[in-house]
C-alpha cells in the first residue's frame, strides 16, 4: 500500500529517509552485528548513540552549557508530577496558565502532589472554549513563585503562545510536546521546557527535558528516585534502562534537521505549510478555524463545518482518499490536521485540494 499523508497529533509522521536508514541499519547497526533494540544501554556502541543525540539536541536548539539536557520515560504527562515534587520547593507557591487541556492536567497534578503547595490559576482562556491565549504581562505573575508553568503549543485546540510571557525572576517552565524542535527556541528564556518526543522527534517512549542546572537539587527527599530530575541529570539519563530505540530514532531525526538547514529552515518549512491551509480556511464557505488569529498554531490546525454530520463525512472521505487522522480530539470533536516537522508540503497541498473538491460536491 502506498504511504498515506498521516495527520495524527503524535505518534505522528516520522521523515521517510530517517524511516529508510533505520530500516537498513535494523539487523546490524554499523557493524555491530546487532541491532539499535538488542543492545545493552551501557554498550560502548550504545553510548555513542545516546552521546551522540544529546551533543545534536544541544547543537540544534543552541542549548547552553548551563541546562541540562534528560532523556526520560514516562512521557509528558509524568512530568506534570515530576515539575512540582522537583520544584515547589521554596515558598510553595506555583503559577500556571491555563490555555487547554494538558495545562489543566498539569495543574491539577500540581495540586494533587503538593497538597501542602499554593498552585495558583494565572489566567485561562477556558471562557471561549481555549481558541484564544491570554496576554499577561509580569504583574499578573507572582514575583514569589517558586515557578510560572505554561503549555506553548495547545495540540489539542491548536493555538500556540506567539510570545514569551515575562515572568520576571520566577523561572518560567513549557510545555513544548508540540512544538519541539518546529522552529528556533530561545532557552534561555526559560528555567525548563520539555515534551513528549512522539509528535516531531522520535517514536512514542521518549521524553526530552531541559533543565537550568541550578534549579536542580532542592526536591524533598521523598521524592520518588525516578523523578528527581537531578538522579536523571547526575548519571547521564542512565539511571536506569533509558528508551534506547526512541533515543536513538531522535539521534536520526536531529541529523535530518541539520541536513535540511536547522531550525531555521525547520521554521520556515512549517510556516510555508501553515499558511496553505490557513489561507485556504479563510476563504472556505464551509470549514472555519475557530482560534484568534493571532494565537494560531502552526503545529495543529483546528476545523469545523457547520454540522457534525457533515464533520463525520469529511473525515472519512478524507481517508478514503489517503488523509488519515484528521478528526478532531474527543473532547472537542470537529477536526483537526497535525502538521509537524516531518508532514511534507505536498501533504497539505493535497489535503487542500481535497477540502476545495469536498466543498464544492457538497
Ligand atoms: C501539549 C501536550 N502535553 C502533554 C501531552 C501528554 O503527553 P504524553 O502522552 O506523552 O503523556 C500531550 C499529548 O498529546 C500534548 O500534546
Amino acid at each position: 500500500m502506498a504511504r498515506v499523508f498521516n495527520f495524527s497529533a503524535g505518534p505522528s509522521m516520522l521523515p521517510e529517509s530517517v524511516l529508510n536508514l533505520a530500516a537498513a541499519e535494523m539487523l546490524d547497526y554499523k557493524g555491530s552485528g546487532q541491532s539499535v533494540m538488542e543492545m545493552s544501554h551501557r554498550s560502548k556502541v550504545y553510548e555513542e548513540i545516546i552521546n551522540e543525540a544529546q551533543v545534536l539536541f544541544r547543537k540544534v536548539l543552541g542549548i547552553p552549557d548551563n541546562y541540562k539536557v534528560l532523556f526520560l520515560q514516562g512521557g509528558a504527562s509524568t512530568q506534570f508530577a515530576a515539575i512540582p515534587l522537583n520544584f515547589m520547593n521554596g515558598t510553595k507557591k506555583a503559577d500556571y496558565v491555563l490555555t487547554g487541556q494538558f495545562s489543566t492536567k498539569a495543574y491539577k497534578e500540581a495540586v494533587k502532589v503538593c497538597p501542602d503547595g499554593d498552585v495558583y490559576e494565572v489566567a485561562s482562556s477556558k471562557d471561549k472554549t481555549f481558541t484564544y491565549i491570554p496576554k499577561l504581562t509580569k504583574e499578573n505573575f507572582r514575583s514569589d513563585a517558586d515557578y510560572a508553568y505554561i503549555c506553548f503549543n495547545n495540540t489539542i485546540y491548536g493555538t500556540k503562545w506567539n510570545y514569551i510571557p515575562d515572568t520576571g525572576d520566577v523561572p518560567l517552565f513549557a510545555d513544548v510536546s508540540s512544538c519541539f524542535l518546529s522552529e528556533p527556541m530561545d532557552v534561555t528564556k526559560f528555567g525548563l521546557i520539555y515534551g513528549g518526543a512522539q509528535k516531531n522527534i522520535a517514536p512514542a517512549g521518549l521524553t526530552v527535558v531541559i533543565v537550568r542546572e541550578d534549579l536542580l537539587g532542592n526536591a524533598p527527599a521523598s521524592i520518588p528516585t525516578m523523578l528527581d530530575y537531578k538522579v536523571m541529570a547526575d548519571n547521564d539519563s542512565m539511571y536506569n534502562t533509558p528508551p534506547c530505540w526512541s533515543i536513538y530514532m531522535c539521534k536520526l531525526v536531529l541529523e535530518w534537521i541539520e541536513k535540511i538547514g536547522g531550525l531555521e529552515a525547520m521554521k520556515l518549512h512549517n510556516e510555508k505549510k501553515a499558511s496553505i491551509l490557513y489561507d485556504y480556511l479563510d476563504s472556505s464557505k464551509m470549514f472555519i478555524n475557530p482560534v484568534n488569529k493571532e494565537d494560531r498554531s502552526i503545529m495543529n490546525v483546528t476545523f469545523v463545518t457547520e454540522s457534525d454530520e457533515l464533520n463525520k463525512k469529511f473525515v472519512a472521505d478524507a481517508a478514503a482518499a489517503g488523509f488519515v487522522n484528521l478528526k478532531g480530539h474527543r473532547s472537542v470533536g470537529g477536526m483537526r490536521a497535525s502538521i509537524y516537522n516531518a508532514m511534507p508540503i505536498e501533504g497539505v497541498e493535497k489535503l487542500v485540494d481535497f477540502m476545495a473538491q469536498f466543498e464544492k460536491n457538497n
